[in-house]
C-alpha cells in the first residue's frame, strides 16, 4: 500500500496472516484458507492472488496492495463508490475480494464486459448470492474509470 514494511515471521508464514495479524490490515479475510473462496485476494505486483497460500518468503521486495491501499471514506475508489452505490454486499465478508479481483481486471482493461467482469470474479465466491449486485457494481466502476 505505498509503504515499505519489515516483520519478524517463519518465511512460509501465509501473506493473509501477516497481513491480518501482524500489521492490522483487516479487510482480506480468512475464509477457506485453502485457496478456494477468494476471501483473501490482494495484489501483488498489481497481479491478484490469494494470499493465504502465499508463502511471506515469496513477497519479499514486491508490492502488496489490500484494499486498504485503495482509497479513504472521504476519497473512495470507483469500486468502492460503485459497491455501495449499488448496495453490492449482504454479510459482505466476501466484498474486500471481489473488489481486489475487479481492480485487477479493471486496471487492464476498464472496458471489460459483463462476461469478462463474471470471468474474473469466478474465483470470488458469495454465500449470500448478491453476485449480481456486485457485476452491476462493476461494471460500474468501470464506466466511472473508462471516462477519466
Ligand atoms: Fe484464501 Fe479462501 S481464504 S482463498
Amino acid at each position: 500500500n505505498g509503504v515499505t514494511r519489515s516483520v519478524a515471521a517463519e518465511s512460509d508464514t501465509p501473506l493473509l496472516y501477516i497481513l491480518r495479524n501482524d500489521l492490522k490490515l483487516k479487510g482480506a479475510k480468512y475464509g477457506c484458507g485453502l485457496g478456494q473462496c477468494g476471501a483473501c485476494m490482494v495484489l501483488l505486483d498489481g497481479h491478484n492472488v490469494m494470499s493465504c497460500e502465499v508463502p511471506l518468503w515469496s513477497v519479499a521486495g514486491k508490492s502488496v496492495t489490500t484494499i486498504e491501499g485503495l482509497g479513504t471514506l472521504e476519497a473512495q475508489h470507483a469500486l468502492q463508490r460503485a459497491f455501495i452505490g449499488e448496495q453490492a454486499a449482504q454479510c459482505g465478508y466476501c466484498v474486500a475480494g471481489m473488489i481486489m479481483s475487479a481492480k485487477e481486471l479493471l486496471d487492464r482493461n476498464p472496458k471489460a464486459t459483463e462476461a469478462q467482469v463474471k470471468e474474473a470474479l469466478a474465483g470470488n465466491l458469495c454465500r449470500c448470492g448478491t453476485h449480481n449486485r456486485i457485476v452491476s457494481a462493476v461494471m460500474r466502476a468501470g464506466r466511472e474509470m473508462g471516462r477519466t
